[in-house]
C-alpha cells in the first residue's frame, strides 16, 4: 500500500554543522513509512572521520536500496553525492517529497526511483561509488533477491556499507546468518568498529558492515 501523503510526522535530524535533514513519515503503509535506528546510525555515521567529516561524499554516485523514507541517501545527497534513492514503487511518492523538503540542503543531487530487488536494475550510472543499505537484513522471501542486486550493481570499485539492527526474535538470526553466507561468497566484509562510528548515534545492536567484491583468483 502506497503511504498516504495526507497523514505524515516529522523526524529531524541534525547534522554536526548544525543543518537539519527533515523527513517526513507517514502513519499508515508498511514497515519503511518511518525512519529505522539502522537508518539514523548509518546517516550519522557518514559524517565521521572516515568521510572527512562528510567531505569525501561530494560527486560521489550513491545508490540506496530499500530506502524507505530516503534518509541516508538524502543525508550523502546533502554533502554532495548524486544519489539514486530506491524502494518498492509505494514508496517513491514519500521518497519524492523528502526529496522535496530538502531541496535547500541538497548540494548534489538526489533522485526516486523504484528498484525492487532481484528484479529492476539501476542503470542510470555505469559505476557506482557506494551503495548503502539501512535495515533490510528482514525479509526471508528477499534475502536471496536482495543480494543479487547488491552483487550486480557491484564492480570492483564499489564499497557497499549496510547498516542492521541485529535481532534476536523469531527467524531473525537464522536470516542474518544466511545474508552473510550469501554476501560472502562474492564480498569480503569488514565491520565497522564502534570507535569510528558517530560518539551518540551507535548502539552495541546496531552493526556497520562494509562490503567489497573479492578479487577474483588469476588462474593463468
Ligand atoms: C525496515 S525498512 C528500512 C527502511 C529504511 N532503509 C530505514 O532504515 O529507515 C526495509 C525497507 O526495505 C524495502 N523492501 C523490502 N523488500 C523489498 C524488495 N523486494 N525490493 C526493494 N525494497 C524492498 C521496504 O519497502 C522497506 O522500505
Amino acid at each position: 500500500m502506497a503511504a498516504p501523503l495526507d497523514k505524515l510526522f516529522t523526524r529531524e535530524l541534525e547534522r554536526n554543522d548544525d543543518e537539519i535533514v527533515k523527513i517526513s513519515q507517514s502513519e499508515i503503509g508498511d514497515v519503511g513509512c518511518v525512519v529505522w535506528d539502522a537508518a539514523i546510525v548509518l546517516s550519522k555515521y557518514l559524517e565521521t572521520r572516515d568521510f572527512e567529516g562528510g567531505k569525501s561524499w561530494m560527486g560521489k554516485k550513491v545508490v540506496e536500496l530499500g530506502a524507505g523514507t530516503g534518509v541516508v541517501g538524502l543525508f550523502a545527497a546533502s554533502y554532495g553525492a548524486d544519489v539514486i534513492i530506491t524502494d518498492l514503487p509505494e514508496f517513491v511518492p514519500l521518497m519524492e517529497l523528502n526529496i522535496k523538503e530538502n531541496t535547500h540542503i541538497i548540494s548534489g543531487s538526489a533522485e526516486a526511483c523504484t528498484l525492487t530487488w532481484g528484479q529492476d536494475k539501476s542503470t542510470k550510472f555505469d559505476h557506482i561509488d557506494f551503495i548503502i543499505i539501512a535495515d533490510c537484513i528482514y525479509y526471508e522471501e528477499s534475502l536471496e533477491p536482495l543480494v543479487s542486486t547488491i552483487t550486480e550493481l557491484s564492480d570492483m570499485e564499489t564499497t557497499v556499507l549496510c547498516c542492521y539492527e541485529q535481532r534476536d526474535t523469531g527467524n531473525k538470526p537464522e536470516l542474518e546468518k544466511k545474508f552473510f553466507q550469501l554476501i560472502r561468497e562474492s564480498f569480503d566484509v569488514s565491520k565497522i568498529p564502534q570507535e569510528n562510528q558517530d560518539p551518540h548515534f551507535r548502539s552495541e545492536d546496531i552493526h556497520i558492515l562494509k562490503f567489497t567484491k573479492k578479487q577474483i583468483a588469476d588462474t593463468t
